[in-house]
């Protein structure tokens, strides 16, 4: 059984990882191979911020909230591992500060795992697929220990200014631009964020910037996560969808990545692949 994973940012990795742990051990013929025209450090998934905090993003599809958690419960069980700084783990506290007061709450393969982010193949344009473009400014700031990310309801998420420190280096960031395609770094952009940054943490004047980068969240009004046959010449390929998480890639990727895992093994068991049922699903 050959599959094609189409995409190397956090969404194609964790799925291609997903599939072949659960399913290794009960189809030994599995060829798990990823394709992509990026890979890291070039991928949308190498911009992020990196902060995973569930509750930002109001995901109209319910699925996406269970999605998050598994996440969420996924990262924390490796919180304590030897492996934690190398996965980029650390808990970190801070502030989300509102001003409102807000109510809480292709041929050649057997299957082709489909997790292109914002790319839209020319085969099938996806009109609900959208670049919601971001630029962050990575400093140097190692006295930032709490995370700050500011709220406007009225203007939109990720549209005002956010410090989030990582393990390394501190992300300063506020801009989203729904439909813009330019990869390029803007001036303009990077005044906006120094000042209004700067302005909400007063320190950050002495901070080096180490780096600056833009990349295309992939917004779509929910998650695409299904299978689809499709026609390649005369033969029939399995295609399962994992595209479109938008600002909140890193936040959902486990989730989604088991759920994907999940519509293969419907697969598997329909083609009558599978020795006995996979462990943990
Ligand atoms: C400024 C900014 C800050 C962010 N901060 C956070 C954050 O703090 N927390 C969070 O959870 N999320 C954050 N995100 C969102 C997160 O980055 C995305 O949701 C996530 O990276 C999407 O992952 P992906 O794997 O779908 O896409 P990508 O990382 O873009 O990977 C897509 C892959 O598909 C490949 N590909 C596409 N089309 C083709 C093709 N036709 N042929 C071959 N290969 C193809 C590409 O080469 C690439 O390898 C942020 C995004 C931005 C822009
Ligand atoms: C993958 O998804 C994109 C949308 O991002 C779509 O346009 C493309 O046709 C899909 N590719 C396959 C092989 O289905
Ligand atoms: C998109 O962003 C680029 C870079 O910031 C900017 O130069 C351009 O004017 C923007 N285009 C649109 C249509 O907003």
């Amino acid at each position: 059984m050959r599959v094609v994973v189409i995409g190397a940012g956090v969404i194609g990795l964790s799925t291609a990882l997903c599939i072949h742990e659960r399913y290794q051990s009960v189809l030994p013929s599995l060829d798990v191979r990823v394709y992509a025209d990026r890979f890291t450090p070039l991928t949308t998934t190498d911009v992020a911020a990196g902060l995973c905090q569930a509750y930002l993003s109001d995901p109209s599809n319910p699925q996406e909230a269970h999605w998050n958690q598994q996440t969420f419960d996924y990262l924390l069980s490796h919180i304590h591992s030897p492996n934690a700084a190398s996965m980029g783990l650390a808990l970190i506290s801070g502030y989300n500060l509102f001003h409102e007061t807000i109510p809480m709450a292709r041929g050649g393969a057997d299957v082709i795992i489909n997790c292109t982010g914002v790319w839209a193949g020319a085969l099938q344009p996806d009109p609900l697929l959208k670049p919601g473009r971001g630029q962050i400014i990575k400093v140097d700031a190692p006295w930032m220990k709490h995370f700050i990310i500011t709220h406007d309801l009225a203007k939109g998420i990720y549209q005002t200014p956010y410090i989030i420190p990582g393990i390394q280096t501190v992300t300063l960031g506020g801009i989203f631009q729904l439909g813009n395609w330019s990869e390029a770094n803007n001036i303009q952009d990077h005044n906006t964020i120094w000042e209004s940054c700067c302005s909400l943490e007063p320190t950050l004047k002495d901070a080096k910037i180490v780096a600056e980068f833009t990349g295309l969240r992939p917004v779509r009004p929910q998650i695409r996560l299904e299978r689809e046959q499709l026609r390649f010449g005369s033969s029939n390929t399995e295609v399962i969808h994992n595209y479109g998480h938008g600002g909140y890639g890193l936040t959902i990727h486990w989730g989604c990545a088991m759920e994907a895992a999940k519509l293969f093994g419907k697969l598997l068991e329909e083609r009558k692949l599978l020795r006995m049922p996979p462990p943990h699903l």
